[in-house]
């Protein structure tokens, strides 16, 4: 497969004046990452999902820095030329906007991210605009903020009444103000989002779960390969179902060995008759 050019900010608001939808997975792992080069997918969301995804945690908030700059790093190795976010991960820029420009800079310096992600709204837009001011492009995350989950009362839909929708409106304005350069909405209504995307003026709108009239479109990379066997949201799509040819293949395997039809001779190693002969004497 030909080299694809890297993804940068210029090409990325061509497609938004293009009107080509952006695409966005999350990874967070090596060959993932390769397979989602080849792919060709624009922005790659090493998310602190990884904490469920990859690690087995109820929820996001153990995810550490040093979790995310591993796997992150992981990434890039495998996707060069993606324009690679690193998610910051709980109490990483919450605390203060000194914290959240030392940790985004982390992301920068240890693993070649091309920017960043936090969550929140108008309460977080000094982090915003610290990170963005330190020469980081950010992006802002609304609607259903995982980190939050509890304050928010679960999993569930934001903004389907008039004066939430009102709120996020504005959180959207707050961060584009603040310099973000993109916002991700997570599971508010389509309608919503149809609202923010046509007020966003220098920053793209990107959809999880929010319905077609985003300026793009992401989602877990688990969901969508069911990969994840706790839950599959009704948001995803199950793109192609690698978990159940993963576990038909193990089961498989599991049968061969115990049968002993699995190793055959192609998959073992020979040794010359007279090494061998030689070896017998040797041993007497
Ligand atoms: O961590 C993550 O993958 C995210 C998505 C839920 C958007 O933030």
């Amino acid at each position: 497969m030909p080299e694809r050019k890297k993804v940068t900010l210029p090409s990325l608001f061509r497609k938004v004046t293009d009107n080509v939808p952006i695409t966005m997975l999350t990874c967070y792992d090596f060959p993932t990452a390769y397979f989602q080069e080849q792919a060709g997918i624009d922005m790659i969301l090493v998310g602190d999902s990884l904490g469920m995804t990859m690690l087995g945690y109820e929820s996001t908030l153990p995810v550490t820095m040093e979790d995310m700059i591993r796997h992150t790093q992981a990434v890039r190795r495998g996707s060069p030329n993606s324009w690679l976010i690193g998610d910051m991960p709980y109490m990483s820029y919450q605390p203060s906007v000194e914290t959240a420009i030392r940790n985004a800079g982390r992301f920068m310096a240890e693993a070649s991210c091309d920017a960043i992600k936090l969550e929140g709204g108008t309460e977080m837009a000094d982090r915003m605009a610290g990170i963005v001011r330190s020469g980081i492009p950010a992006m802002g995350h609304l609607g259903l903020t995982p980190q939050s989950v509890s304050a928010l009362g679960g999993f569930r839909l934001q903004g389907k009444g008039a004066q939430q929708a009102r709120k996020i409106i504005e959180d959207a304005k707050s961060l584009e103000e603040a310099g973000a350069f993109a916002i991700l909405l997570e599971m508010v209504p389509d309608r919503l989002c149809q609202l923010i995307t046509e007020r966003a003026k220098t920053c793209f709108i990107i959809s999880l779960g929010s319905g077609l009239h985003a300026h793009g479109q992401l989602l877990i990379y688990h969901d969508a390969f069911g990969l994840y066997p706790r839950f599959k949201p009704r948001m995803a799509k199950v793109f192609a179902n690698a978990g159940q040819v993963i576990q038909d293949g193990l089961m498989e395997y599991v049968k061969e060995v115990t049968e002993r039809t699995f190793p055959q001779p192609e998959n073992w190693f020979g040794m010359p008759d007279e090494e061998y002969e030689e070896l017998l004497t040797l041993l007497g």
